[in-house]
């Protein structure tokens, strides 16, 4: 089931999520819809938040569903190491029409459990290294916009305020 994607302003947005527990039934159906919501939209990534829910879960898939093993599903993630630096264009499915340059590691290994409860530790590079970081950043309340700083932060800020008062975010 594709759910709806939450959007900058939206409260879980903008918390902590909190450690998953058990595997349940209803954490599998979140992870499927996860990741069809994310093929549909059509994204790189997704974090739980994103639809409204405050768990720690992300699912990452560089090849939007066309490489078998692309697609990644963390649990309760956190990093391993993070080393270099890369600045690259980002944007986000919850800041749609938005996009920032972006500060990130150039390289980022995440450790977590996958959807079947199993250990295990993905290393990434350039793009998915920036996506893990992305990702995790939405974990921790925060969105790509908060690693912006200054009049361009500020201008789309204004922009989305805009937009909001529009009726049209
Ligand atoms: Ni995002």
């Amino acid at each position: 089931m594709i759910r709806p994607i939450l959007k900058f302003g939206d409260t879980p947005l903008h918390e902590p999520a909190a450690e998953v527990g058990v595997l349940s039934d209803e954490i599998q159906k979140l992870i499927d819809d996860m990741i069809e919501t994310m093929y549909a939209a059509p994204g790189i990534g997704l974090a739980a938040p994103q639809v409204g829910v405050p768990l720690r879960i992300f699912v990452v898939d560089l090849s939007f569903g066309r490489d078998a093993g692309g697609l990644k599903v963390f649990v309760n993630p956190v990093f391993l190491e993070r080393d270099g630096v890369q600045l690259e264009e980002e944007g986000c499915l919850s800041v749609p029409g938005f996009n920032a340059t972006v500060a990130r590691p150039q390289r980022a290994v995440v450790k977590g459990r996958d959807r079947h409860g199993d250990e295990c530790t993905v290393e990434g590079t350039d793009l998915l290294a920036r996506a893990f970081q992305h990702e995790m950043d939405h974990l921790d309340g925060k969105l790509f916009l908060d690693r912006v700083r200054g009049i361009k932060r500020d201008l789309i800020v204004k922009k989305i305020r805009k937009l909001s008062r529009a009726g049209k975010w």
